[in-house]
């Protein structure tokens, strides 16, 4: 598997690709991979010929310093779980913070017509701003046909299509749906660290949301987001930080209920000291 560690190197190769008429998916992660990565680099592969996947922790969005610095780092593991799925299709872009920031690890500043002061916007001041600038980096360095992003985290997945639509990027980003565990837990690189009883506990997260979804159906929002909330003060080991329903376009909280909206709810909760984030569609 050709992995680099320099954009010039990986600019060149994507070049010469593009020149034979290659298309070419890009899956931007931050490592420590599991199934949930795999399948948006399997949805890459079944409409391109080959994907690049980049691996790089990216210090712009974290607004925590000790979660920056906990956070896996594995590139030996990431590239033999990637060779699983195509030794010859894949390839990893593994850079440097120089390598992407030079000496200047500050983010670049964005409006993303409001999307960015909702949920994950209020509760992680930064962080989409770290984002923005990270994957607008990347989209200008591998210059894909299609990226891909998981729907687990929604809201990023929704700033990144109006990312590419107001600094028009040609790419075409793609949302490819949750992968969960067996007993429902969004799979995801910090469910490593949760300790065995947390983790035994997480799975309440995706189950209050299935419960939420089906009692939307007759109740209002308010009713659903009051029950959510009860349920968790009766859980003691995981914290509610956030429960909303939102249009999925404005990703505001929704206030009157109306048919012709399409809504998702999403939780944010903390076991331990580890912040988790699921979120399902209600209609
Ligand atoms: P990371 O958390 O590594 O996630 C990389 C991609 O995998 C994101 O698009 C995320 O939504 C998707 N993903 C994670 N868990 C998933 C799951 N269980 N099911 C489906 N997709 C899942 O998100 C980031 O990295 C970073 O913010 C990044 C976009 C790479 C910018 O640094």
């Amino acid at each position: 598997m050709k992995i680099f560690h320099k954009k010039s190197d990986l600019i060149h190769f994507v070049k010469f690709l593009k020149a034979e008429s290659q298309f070419i998916g890009f899956v931007p992660t931050m490592g420590a991979l599991h199934q949930g990565h795999l399948s948006l680099v399997n949805f890459g592969l079944k409409n391109n010929d080959y994907v690049v996947v980049s691996i790089f922790v990216n210090p712009t969005q974290f607004n925590n310093a000790e979660d920056l610095e906990k956070y896996p780092r594995t590139l030996e593991r990431d590239v033999e779980l990637l060779k699983t799925v195509s030794d010859s299709k894949i390839f990893v872009y593994a850079p440097s913070v120089e390598d992407i920031y030079e000496s200047n690890t500050v983010s670049q500043s964005f409006k993303f017509d409001g999307l960015e002061y909702e949920m994950e916007g209020a509760f992680r001041p930064g962080h989409f701003d770290g984002v923005g600038t990270i994957v607008k980096r990347l989209l200008e360095i591998v210059q894909p046909d299609h990226a891909y992003f998981g729907q687990k985290d929604f809201q990023q997945l929704q700033i990144v299509k109006k990312l590419v639509e107001l600094h028009k990027i040609p790419t075409k980003i793609i949302g490819c749906p949750i992968f969960r565990a067996s007993d429902g837990l969004a799979m995801s690189s910090r469910n490593e660290r949760l300790k065995p009883e947390y983790r035994a506990a997480a799975p309440f997260i995706y189950k209050t949301l299935k419960t939420a979804k089906a009692k939307f159906g007759t109740k209002s929002a308010k009713a659903v987001t009051e029950w959510v909330t009860k349920q968790f003060e009766r859980q003691e080991l995981l914290e509610l930080e956030y429960f909303l329903i939102a249009d999925v376009k404005t990703l505001k909280p929704v206030k009157r209920k109306s048919t012709k909206k399409t809504y998702r709810a999403f939780i944010a909760a903390y076991a331990d000291d580890i912040r988790l984030i699921d979120n399902i569609a209600l209609n």
